[in-house]
């Protein structure tokens, strides 16, 4: 019997076949690649080396049915559409000697059809679970159409917020980095790749991008090997240790050598120290681009540097395909070492099952991609990663309706695009996307008049290569009469309703890549509309919808309630309604320091401390003209129910290094309403070997807590959390030392322990 899907004929067997599931490293999997390496030619291997770009980005990009009918292609870049991926791997498999399927790559950041909260906003959840539910979702989706690995988890680190691409990883912090990348690895990959519900994922950009000087996109990273080892790495680690298949390296010099050509990175770190088994693919054009850094001498010097470095997978620069064959011939490359290269490529293809099921049913992916089950966790997504910044006086959350006329005012507010952001697919799909002023009108119906008005526009001043890349149009301006009209016209709303919803921030492409911005002020005249609402004396809470933190000084000490929203994705409407008005209680913290303002970049909790530390000698500020202290601490996060931590006991102090410090205390919910917390362990180690941050999250729990309940939360301080990188020894190091600790909701816990370490 044959079925057919989009006029390809698929036999049974190949429908039918069962692909097992295959453990990286299982002598099964070896077998299998080692018999078909076997029958390749050299071209045939180099072939698989390459990513062809299914959209051409890159002027001079070949056709991609081209290369693969040459066996110039092991996989194929940014095509969605599941008739597109079955058209091209219909000629993988039919027109190429060995029928090597392709993989079909994509960035799957927050969601493939159904679109979560942005993943800086995921980590603000502080919830593995949630995330790996989402990232499950999101693979289930993507692999429905055909795409079998995703170019996620992003791990970069960024204390930056110019950066604009600190709104694709998970904040300033390596250990809650490090939970992020476990759970979003396991929620792509499963247990088994060869399910239709999994996809490869992809640690990127190994490493150091978002330490980018000035926080400019692509720009140089200069980054100690201490800070490396104890602030960079340890996400990618993590993401190793859940068993990620593939790296990306990174645009970027690190240290003045590209990541792409960086075989202290790429050799040294990750296949020497820590023994990845998987393959690594350079970013989209990297090793070309290593000719334009001023480190290559030509495509063919850069496809050397980048393939002995460690690259295996060259994304669509087209520098292997042209280089390789001659590198090996002329005994600069050996064969042994295309092998190496070549093997974990296909180990993937085998455990993706794609050898029994090369094809995607196209049917089944109309009843998977966007369906309406999914709503439903996009929504406990958004309300579980909004993080309440300010609540003075209890404003929120609002009483529903009783006849009220409710203002939601700014230039986001009914704006669907911008609840979502980069990476919500090519095809941007807004028909379902719930805005603020829906999300109300949805919750209120009749109970209340809600209105809206725009007030302010706001637009980039100069576009990246995505708002074209992505069809986003160009905003007409409006006329300075029209401006001005507009203003009034949100004002006069203000005053004449009884409270008002202003919801300000960034647009869409305003953060992302290529979207550094070198303030943090709110865009446009944004802040000029925030002063007019509030002077009208009118209630006003503020929601946030955007990809870093901005300078809402003013507003901290004004606008009496903060919800940060982020781009919370196609249910964030509904979401950020729930928790405005009380059916969901905000749980949600700070995955980063929120700075007052710009000039005090970079800034992070994790500091060292100096000799003449804050708060010491009368010394309160490094700064004259301000306070040094963030605006709101990593950490934070406001809920309706009230919270306070109290009891921390350290079981037994001192402990012999190797065992572990067990600590306990207990939080307890004295509010009249359910809510969640996250309580947070900070350490700081006293004297060693080397000056250790003056704060540490070393560990966490949620804990959801009924009105008036209590629990013990318990932590286990073992070797990893206790020992450090030393760049004196070169080594990780465990002083038996003398530490600080504390618990408490934020990086500013006041409850405070102290226990040592003996030899
Ligand atoms: C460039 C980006 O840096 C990388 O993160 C992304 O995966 C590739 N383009 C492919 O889209």
């Amino acid at each position: 019997m044959k079925y057919f899907i989009a006029g390809i004929a698929l036999s049974a067997a190949c429908l039918a076949g069962t692909a097992q599931a295959q453990p990286a490293g299982s002598a099964a999997l070896k077998t299998k690649v080692d018999a078909l390496l076997g029958r390749m030619t050299l071209e045939e291997k180099v072939g698989q080396l390459a990513q062809i770009g299914g959209v051409a980005f890159i002027p001079g990009s070949p056709n991609p049915e081209d290369a693969i009918r040459k066996g110039q292609a092991g996989s194929i870049l940014w095509i969605s559409k599941p008739a597109d991926i079955n058209r091209l791997q219909k000629v993988a498999m039919e027109e190429t000697r060995l029928r090597i399927p392709l993989i079909f790559g994509l960035d799957v950041i927050h969601g493939f059809k159904t679109v979560f909260p942005m993943p800086l906003a995921l980590a603000a959840s502080w919830d593995g679970s949630l995330i790996q539910r989402v990232h499950g979702v999101a693979a289930r989706e993507a692999r429905a159409a055909g795409i079998t690995w995703t170019f996620a988890p992003m791990l970069d680190i960024a204390r930056d917020p110019r950066w604009g691409r600190m709104i694709e990883g998970a904040g300033e912090d390596p250990f809650l980095g490090a939970m992020v990348a476990r759970a979003q690895v396991r929620g792509f990959q499963g247990d088994d790749l060869s399910s239709p519900d999994h996809i490869l994922a992809c640690a990127k950009h190994f490493a150091g991008y978002g330490a980018a000087d000035g926080g400019r996109d692509y720009d140089s990273s200069y980054i100690s090997d201490s800070e490396l080892w104890n602030v960079y790495f340890p996400p990618f680690r993590a993401a190793l240790d859940a068993g990620v298949s593939t790296f990306m390296s990174a645009y970027m010099d690190l240290n003045d050598v590209p990541a792409t050509g960086n075989s202290f990175l790429l050799q040294d770190v990750l296949r020497k120290t820590w023994k990845f088994q998987g393959f690594v693919v350079s970013d989209a054009n990297s090793i070309g681009d290593l000719v334009t850094h001023g480190f290559a001498r030509d495509r063919s010097d850069a496809a050397f540097r980048a393939f002995t470095a460690g690259v295996d997978m060259d994304m669509a620069s087209g520098t292997y395909n042209e280089n390789l064959l001659t590198l090996i011939k002329a005994g600069r490359i050996t064969e042994a070492q295309v092998d190496s290269a070549v093997r974990p490529i296909l180990a993937a293809k085998f455990q993706l099952g794609l050898f029994e099921h090369p094809y995607v049913d196209e049917a089944r992916s109309k009843t998977i991609i966007g369906a309406p089950e999914y709503l439903p966790l996009a929504r406990e997504a958004a309300q579980r990663t909004a993080v309440l910044l300010r609540n003075e006086g209890g404003l929120l959350p609002l009483a529903k309706g009783s006849g009220k006329t409710i203002a939601v005012i700014g230039p986001l507010a009914d704006s669907r695009r911008d609840m979502l952001t980069m990476w919500s697919g090519f095809d941007v799909d807004t028909s379902t996307t719930v805005t603020v002023l829906q999300g109300i009108r949805n919750k209120l119906g009749a109970n209340a008049r809600v209105e809206h008005a725009a007030g302010v526009q706001i637009a980039k001043q100069y576009r990246s290569m995505f708002e074209d890349l992505l069809g986003m149009k160009k905003v007409d301006p409006w006329t300075e009469a029209q401006a001005g009209q507009e203003f009034s016209k949100a004002v006069d709303l203000a005053r004449r309703s009884d409270l008002v919803v202003l919801v300000l921030g960034e647009a869409a492409l305003m953060s992302g890549e290529l979207a550094s911005q070198a303030s943090l002020d709110l865009p446009g005249k944004q802040q000029e509309l925030m002063e007019a609402i509030a002077a009208t004396g009118k209630p006003v809470a503020l929601v946030l919808i955007n990809g870093r933190p901005l300078n809402i000084t003013w507003a901290s000490s004004h606008i009496p309630a903060i919800l940060e929203a982020w781009h919370p994705g196609n249910e964030g409407g509904n979401g950020i309604a729930d928790l405005l008005f009380g059916d969901a209680n905000p749980g949600g913290k700070l995955p980063i320091t929120w700075p007052r303002n710009v000039g005090q970049l970079p800034l992070y909790y994790a500091h060292n401390l100096t000799h003449q530390p804050e708060n010491a000698r009368g010394f309160t500020s490094r700064y004259w003209d301000q306070s040094g202290a963030p605006l709101y601490p990593f950490g934070h996060g406001l809920s309706y129910a009230k919270f306070a931590v109290s009891n921390l006991k350290v079981a037994k102090s001192p402990v012999k290094a190797g065992s572990p410090v067990e600590i306990s205390a207990e939080i307890e919910n004295s509010g009249s309403v359910a809510g969640t917390e996250v309580v947070q362990l900070y350490i700081h180690q006293r004297a060693g070997g080397a000056s250790r941050p003056v704060r540490e999250l070393k560990g966490f729990e949620k804990v959801a807590l009924k009105a008036g309940e209590k629990k013990t939360v318990r932590f286990s301080l073992g070797k990893s959390e206790l020992s450090y990188w030393s760049s004196a020894s070169k080594d990780w190091v465990l002083d038996a030392e003398s530490f600080d600790v504390w618990v408490g909701q934020d990086a500013s816990a006041a409850l405070h322990a102290e226990f040592s370490i003996q030899p």
